[in-house]
């Protein structure tokens, strides 16, 4: 029998609610908490043993130094400032890269060879980075990247259409910010193809304006942020998701940011995709058959992210 062990590095507002939202789930037998404010990990595992009483089953909750995560199956790596309100999360690289300058020799030496999520901003252009820089095999590594944006677009359509989120295959795709795509042609509900639904039944399923729901969809985060200081139970929900699909071998397809080699026509960067997560963590990405604009939105924003990775790789 093996126990599963998640590390956290940075324990802030996010990896906190990774942490308890894993616990919470049943998803977690030990965490082991990582962050430069020692004491704050510290008190973020004491806090979790706190709940243990009352949570669905036992969990262990310790903190420590990066170098000793070797024994983790999987490291979410959540370090680094939150954007400010309505500043792009492109724009908090240069202090991400210096975090991730200092952790990423001390994942090297701990041995660390599960799964990581890399969830810190800019999502895609920092998880490029740790995977170039800790010479990591690309299908055991992802960001969460747009499984946080498509979780708001299926909220934005759900209300939109008043049907339940999970009866959607609705994704967005590329980069986790102000570049990320939608990939209308793909929509469907309970398997059938909006544009068929819209075109069929006008008076129950109208067209939408695909510009304004992508607007509100890119805002959400920011709402939260300016209302609360930061974003932390969709992203701690989303990245659970992640986790569970991996522990449990479920071969979900999921949208999060993997490492692309030639598929949509990009290479050597990661952006977000629909891909099939299981215990070998990515096993497969298929691709759609976007429409020629769509394509185009995509490696617009692929574009995008890989001109922040050599910006990043020259800091
Ligand atoms: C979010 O979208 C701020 O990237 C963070 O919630």
């Amino acid at each position: 029998m093996s126990l599963r062990k998640v590390g956290i590095i940075g324990t802030g507002h996010v990896g906190s609610h990774v942490a308890f939202s894993l616990a919470l789930q049943g998803e977690v037998n030990q965490l082991y908490m990582m962050d430069i404010d020692t004491k704050k990990a510290q008190a973020q595992a004491l806090d979790v043993m706190d709940a243990v009483s009352y949570l669905p089953h036992h969990v262990t909750a310790t903190a420590g130094p990066i170098e000793e995560c070797g024994d983790c199956d999987v490291l979410v790596f959540s370090a680094g400032p939150l954007p400010d309100f309505y500043q792009d999360r492109l724009e908090s690289l240069g202090n991400t890269v210096e975090v991730l300058k200092d952790v990423i020799p001390r994942i090297k030496a701990s041995g660390f060879n599960g799964f990581i999520i890399s969830i810190s901003n800019p999502a895609d252009v920092v998880v490029t980075y740790l995977r170039e820089h800790l010479d990591y095999p690309a299908h055991k590594i992802i960001s969460s990247g747009t499984a946080l944006d498509s979780a708001r677009f299926q909220k934005e359509l759900s209300t939109r259409l008043n049907v339940n989120r999970r009866s959607l295959s609705a994704y967005c795709m590329g980069e986790h910010g102000g570049s990320a795509m939608i990939p209308w042609s793909h929509v469907a509900v309970g398997g059938k193809k909006l544009t068929e639904l819209q075109e069929e039944m006008p008076h129950r399923f109208p067209e939408l304006d695909h510009a304004k729901v992508l607007d509100d969809v890119k805002i959400g985060g920011y709402v939260v942020l300016e209302g609360k200081g930061s974003t932390e139970f969709g992203i701690a929900s989303a990245v659970t998701e992640l986790i569970r699909a991996y522990f449990h071998d479920e071969k979900k397809v999921l949208p999060c940011s993997c490492y692309l080699d030639g598929q949509y026509g990009v290479t050597g960067i990661f952006a977000s995709v629909p891909a099939i997560i299981g215990k070998d963590g990515i096993e497969e990405i298929f691709e759609l058959h976007l429409t020629d604009e769509e394509l185009e939105a995509f490696q617009h924003s692929c574009s995008v992210i890989k001109e922040h990775v050599e910006k990043a790789n020259q800091m």
